[in-house]
């Protein structure tokens, strides 16, 4: 300890506040992959660079974390650090690339159970080993000047594990499937070790400066219930009881809110609600209505416009916008507005603001 830098006060604690279920003036928003591709200032600052090399340069990350929220001056209320959840696996010591227009892409992906010995680290020291991304987030705290929180983020266990044995992106999920299925218990270590690294990297961004943290599973949509029970939620809830802990052994007393995102598994919201995070990521496949009504204030929600609708025209955005906000109660308590999943390079950064700035107007009414 006793490296914690002193960052200046907060300006706009709008997502703060409706994390921990405070009353607020209008609901906070802001957008999963908000810093990247559709935005023409992210491919002049990343011109040539390697997407990790960008990560791994506070400044060129905290530049581009950054962009979004000068790009939508005034409309955005958060900042989500510009990196990737690929890290962990890095840390473990595994390599991962992102290749260009393909995604993450591992060398030598983890085929069989028995290679967990030859090509993972036993023992993973997090602060060494992403040194780099704790340096970028408190550069990006620093820089942000207190304008909005910043959020830190990580992968969730199971949908690492799938990248790590696919070793990139897949439609069919062949070697995943087969870990789960033929080797149930070497499944269950891998998790277990991916957890670890997982809670650890979680705290250490909050003493380098995240405000609030985001778990995203974004593969949950490929397990069934059962499977979601066994091989997902034990491991989800270890992450945030387990966050919670090692903050107070850091010496940090704040409530840090956390939030977890099950992409694709919109069965699991009722047990998530119990599951010791403050907030529950929505993708666009459940009704608000039918969220709200789930949840019975146990957690407060997050999303949930389907990305697509910012390819429609603005008054498709505005009525949209409108039934969300609406469906989730007015969102003047236990909401934070977000899209069901992320940016698309396609998107126009002007179709977004309108989003962005109905939101604003919606909710504020
Ligand atoms: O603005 C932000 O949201 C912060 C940065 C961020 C990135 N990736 C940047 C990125 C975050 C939070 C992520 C998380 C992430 N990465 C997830 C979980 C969220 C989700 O989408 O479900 C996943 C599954 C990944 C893995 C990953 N990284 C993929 C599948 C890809 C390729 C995406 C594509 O559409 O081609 C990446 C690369 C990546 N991560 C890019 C960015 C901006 C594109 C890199 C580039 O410029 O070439």
């Amino acid at each position: 300890m006793g490296k914690m830098v002193e960052f200046k006060p907060l300006k706009n604690d709008l997502i703060l506040r409706a994390a921990r279920g405070e009353n607020v003036e209008r609901p906070p928003v802001w957008v999963m992959r908000q810093a990247g591709r559709y935005l023409p200032e992210y491919h002049v600052v990343k011109a040539n660079n390697d997407f990790f090399t960008c990560c791994r340069n506070p400044e060129i990350a905290s530049t581009i974390t950054i962009q979004p929220v000068n790009h939508y001056n005034g409309v955005l209320d958060a900042a989500i650090i510009f990196s990737d959840i690929m890290v962990i696996p890095q840390a473990m010591g595994m390599n991962v690339e992102i290749l260009d227009k393909i995604g993450p892409h591992f060398t030598d992906p983890l085929r069989e159970p028995s290679e967990m010995e030859t090509k993972l680290t036993k023992e993973v020291d997090v602060l060494k080993e992403l040194d780099w991304a704790f340096k970028s987030i408190t550069e990006t705290r620093i820089k942000l000047e207190g304008r909005v929180p910043l959020l830190g983020f990580c992968g969730g266990p199971w949908t690492l594990m799938v990248y790590m044995i696919e070793g990139g992106g897949t439609k069919l999920f062949r070697y995943a499937k087969t870990w789960l299925y033929e080797h149930p218990e070497a499944s269950h270590e891998l998790l277990d070790r991916i957890t670890g690294v997982a809670i650890e990297f979680l705290a250490q961004q909050v003493v380098a400066g995240a405000q609030m943290v985001q778990v995203f599973e974004s593969w949950a949509g490929e397990l069934g219930p059962a499977e979601f029970k066994e091989f997902s939620l034990p491991y989800l809830k270890r992450i945030s009881k387990g966050f919670k802990k090692r903050l107070v052994e850091l010496g940090i007393t704040e409530h840090i809110p956390i939030t977890v995102f099950p992409k694709g598994a919109m069965y699991s919201l009722d047990w998530l609600a119990d599951c010791g995070y403050d907030v529950v990521s929505l993708d666009w496949t459940i009704d608000p209505v039918e969220a709200v009504k789930i949840v019975r204030g146990r957690v407060v929600l997050q999303g949930n416009l389907d990305p697509g609708v910012i390819y429609g025209s603005k008054e498709i955005i505005s009525k949209k916008t409108e039934e969300m906000i609406a469906g989730f109660g007015g969102g003047k308590q236990g909401y934070i507005i977000n899209l069901g999943h992320g940016t698309q390079p396609f998107m126009d950064p002007a179709k977004l603001g309108w989003f962005l700035e109905e939101c604003q107007r919606v909710g504020s009414a």
